[in-house]
């Protein structure tokens, strides 16, 4: 039995799940003093990710409060803040002003949890912010014979990160897109002929938009009730006509003729898209035409220079003959929601087996483990964690869901 130094930072984009892991997390570090499994607790914030681990910024959070750390569960966002900070570039860590010129970060950030004393990291994030936490977990080891243990929460909306099953805040996500599609899409009764595309984030992988149409029509079907013939809303009206993401290919010039048929006699045509969709098409196309494609230094094309729903939303907005085209991205209004009761689960199921394998001083990033099926939430080893895992469109309700929307399947 011993004291644990206990810290947790939160890193990368917002996700339907920081506030949540934090107060999970909390509530099983205080159970394991309570049960009397370690013999006292420190329990530190750092503030705003990885900065706050250079500059030295955290707060310890009074026992006196554990209890009432639930009401986290209620709110989005991120109770201690985020950022986006690379510790291997130490160029960007020194423009920033967060280490002086000289200073290697993974050093400063080292140094700063030895003399915090920190016995267990918890870094609640996406793939990069859990591989640089067991880079650093590394680096201690070998460079100063140090041992924190790092267990990572895995977070986005994407659900991309191999080989976790489902990653935390994705459903949420899924859910609030949902929701900000039920609105968005009676806009289609304030003008004839309307093309809404409701863009929705995933750059790499359109698991989200995929997940978001499902839950879209689960819900609508559930609870809308159409009126009798002669009403210009309709089921169909109201339905998704379209789901395009980065794993499919689409040909324009088809689909076009396809929504063309449901525009005329429907008079709207609601496409859900993928930030990332078709980009591969948009950039041979502007080629093709002589344009010089945004880049950045790393050669990637500039999603928000490219804006593929605006470009999406010019070509099909002629094929399908529409009188006003709308183009709403949902994305920050569901990735800022607190988690549904599907995430919380999730989210406390790894919070419970996180806090277990941190007193037992095993590092790894929790969930379950997709190569070991049926097995119950581990600490999956960080040398397996890797990020941009494609949606899988074999799935059988992605596949049924196509046909019932009459898309072609690739
Ligand atoms: C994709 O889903 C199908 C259908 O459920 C399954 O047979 C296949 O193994 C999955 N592929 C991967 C790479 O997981």
């Amino acid at each position: 039995m011993t004291h644990m130094n206990v810290a947790m930072m939160t890193s990368g984009g917002l996700a339907p799940c920081l506030a949540s892991s934090v107060a999970y997390l909390i509530e099983f570090w205080a159970k394991a003093l309570k049960e009397g499994k370690i013999s006292g607790l420190t329990l530190r914030m750092y503030i705003d990710g990885y900065k706050g681990l250079l500059t030295g910024d955290s707060t310890v959070i009074s026992p006196d409060i554990y209890d009432e750390c639930t009401c986290l569960h209620d709110v989005g966002g991120s109770p201690i803040g985020n950022s986006r900070v690379k510790l291997t570039n130490a160029k960007d860590c020194i423009a920033r002003g967060f280490v002086k010129e000289g200073d290697t970060p993974l050093e400063v950030a080292a140094q700063q949890l030895l003399k915090d004393s920190i016995n267990v990291i918890h870094t609640i994030g996406g793939d990069d912010t859990n591989t640089q936490a067991a880079e650093l977990s590394k680096y201690l080891l070998e460079k100063h014979g140090g041992k924190v243990c790092v267990v990572g929460m895995p977070k986005t909306i994407d659900n991309d990160v191999f080989p976790i099953v489902q990653t935390f805040g994705a459903d949420t996500a899924a859910e609030q897109g949902a929701l900000f599609f039920n609105n968005v899409v009676s806009e289609s009764s304030a003008n004839p002929r309307m093309l809404i595309i409701h863009e929705v984030m995933g750059r790499d992988s359109g698991y989200l938009t995929a997940a978001t149409a499902r839950k879209y029509r689960e819900m609508y079907s559930k609870t809308a009730k159409f009126p009798a013939p002669g009403f210009t809303t309709t089921r169909m009206s109201r339905d998704v006509h379209a789901v395009w993401i980065p794993e499919v290919q689409v040909n324009i010039a088809e689909e076009g003729a396809r929504l063309k048929k449901i525009m005329d006699e429907h008079g709207c045509v609601n496409v859900f898209l993928s930030e990332g969709a078709g980009v591969k098409d948009i950039v041979k196309e502007m080629e093709d035409r002589g344009e010089e494609v945004p880049r950045d230094a790393f050669g990637h094309v500039k999603l928000d220079k490219i804006n593929p729903g605006v470009y999406f939303s010019k070509r099909l907005a002629s094929l399908v003959g529409a009188e006003k085209t709308l183009v709403q991205k949902s994305g920050y209004f569901a990735r800022s929601a607190a988690s549904n009761a599907f995430d919380r689960k999730l989210i406390r199921d790894c919070a419970e087996a996180g806090v277990q394998s941190a007193i037992a001083g095993v590092s790894g990033c929790m969930g379950q483990d997709e190569d070991k099926e049926g097995q119950p939430i581990r600490a999956i080893e960080f040398e397996r964690i890797k990020g941009h895992k494609s949606f899988n469109t074999s799935l059988p309700w992605f596949q049924d869901m196509l046909k019932e929307i009459g898309q072609p399947i690739a």
